[in-house]
């Protein structure tokens, strides 16, 4: 297991970087200080979390991967978009940007342009416009590679049928209770990495169920840490990069950022790569959605372009 993933680029990757959804401003710009202290050259961003300004404090030239949010889909709207992440970030390039859900949201500043019912105004922009449009960031030198987030695999044929340059990357939802191997086989198939976000479980996502139990305090995933004698967390982020899977554990504590790249010093037994792969239930704990009569549904699951249908 190397701490790199080779891209289809020939570009390397790391194979752990800091997640910073979640991570609000006034702690943030600590947290990847603290992660570029002890190694980490892979800091996971999007204009949406809103604070990628903060994050450009302490960012100069490191790596950075930024994400183009659902209102800026228009071709008309994506250098600008790019150019201003860049700004907030204080870069000069990406390394890599991704188009954050394959599904626009109507163009402006509201991040989630909702309707008064909740439901969210969209825009009929496609997708495979905007990555005619985010090519043009490499041709310009403001990015050096691009990719995908959230896409589903006959997406991501549509894309790779009209890229002249291919996605190098999919991130998408993925820990031991989602698991996500078919999706998995076919980005590798088709010569894309991927990288889990929400990696742990999410246990702060911001609809979490109060008293849920989570991924880090399982007792089967709390067993095999004992066995190790490791953390959950590093038991979970090792099964990641062992199975080729690049993750992005968000942490906002300078000890537990520490912890989350020091997974290169013990290997998890093919055994027990199974074991957690049986942990999946197909569960997605991130996903837009309402609540309608007192159920969570998937918001405006008919769009055309909702990932998951
Ligand atoms: P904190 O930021 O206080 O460290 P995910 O990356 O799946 O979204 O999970 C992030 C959540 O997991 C945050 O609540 C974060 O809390 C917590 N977390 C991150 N690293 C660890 C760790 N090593 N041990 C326990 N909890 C962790």
């Amino acid at each position: 297991m190397t701490a790199t993933i080779t891209l289809s680029t020939g570009q390397q990757m790391p194979a752990v970087g800091l997640g910073t959804w979640k991570s609000a401003p006034g702690q943030v710009k600590q947290a990847v200080l603290a992660a570029l202290d002890c190694d980490y050259r892979h800091i996971d961003c999007a204009a949406a979390y809103s604070n990628e300004p903060e994050v450009g404090q302490a960012l100069s030239e490191r790596l950075g991967e930024g994400k183009l949010w659902n209102t800026k889909h228009h071709p008309d709207d994506v250098e600008e978009a790019c150019k201003k992440s860049l700004s907030d970030l204080r870069l000069s390039y990406l390394d890599l940007y991704l188009m954050h859900w394959p599904m626009a949201f109507e163009r402006g500043d509201e991040l989630m342009p909702r309707r008064p019912d909740g439901t969210v105004r969209y825009d009929n922009t496609h997708y495979r416009d905007t990555w005619a449009a985010m090519e043009k960031l490499i041709d310009q030198g403001l990015v050096k590679a691009i990719g995908l987030s959230n896409f589903n695999a006959r997406q991501i044929d549509d894309i790779l049928s009209i890229a002249k340059h291919k996605p190098v990357v999919n991130q998408v939802e993925c820990h031991p209770y989602l698991v996500q191997t078919q999706l998995v086989s076919h980005c590798w198939r088709r010569g894309l990495a991927v990288t889990a976000y929400s990696p742990l479980g999410s246990p702060d996502r911001p609809w979490v169920t109060p008293g849920e139990a989570h991924l880090l305090d399982d007792p089967r995933v709390v067993g095999l840490a004992k066995c190790y004698n490791k953390t959950p967390a590093q038991v979970i982020i090792r099964w990641h990069i062992q199975r080729g899977v690049i993750c992005i554990p968000k942490s906002v504590d300078s000890s537990r950022i520490k912890q989350n790249i020091e997974v290169f010093d013990f290997k998890l037994t093919e055994e027990d790569m199974r074991v957690i792969e049986s942990f999946n239930r197909n569960e997605r704990l991130i996903i837009p959605t309402i609540i309608i009569d007192g159920q969570k549904v998937w918001r405006d699951a008919k769009h055309p372009h909702f990932p998951f249908n």
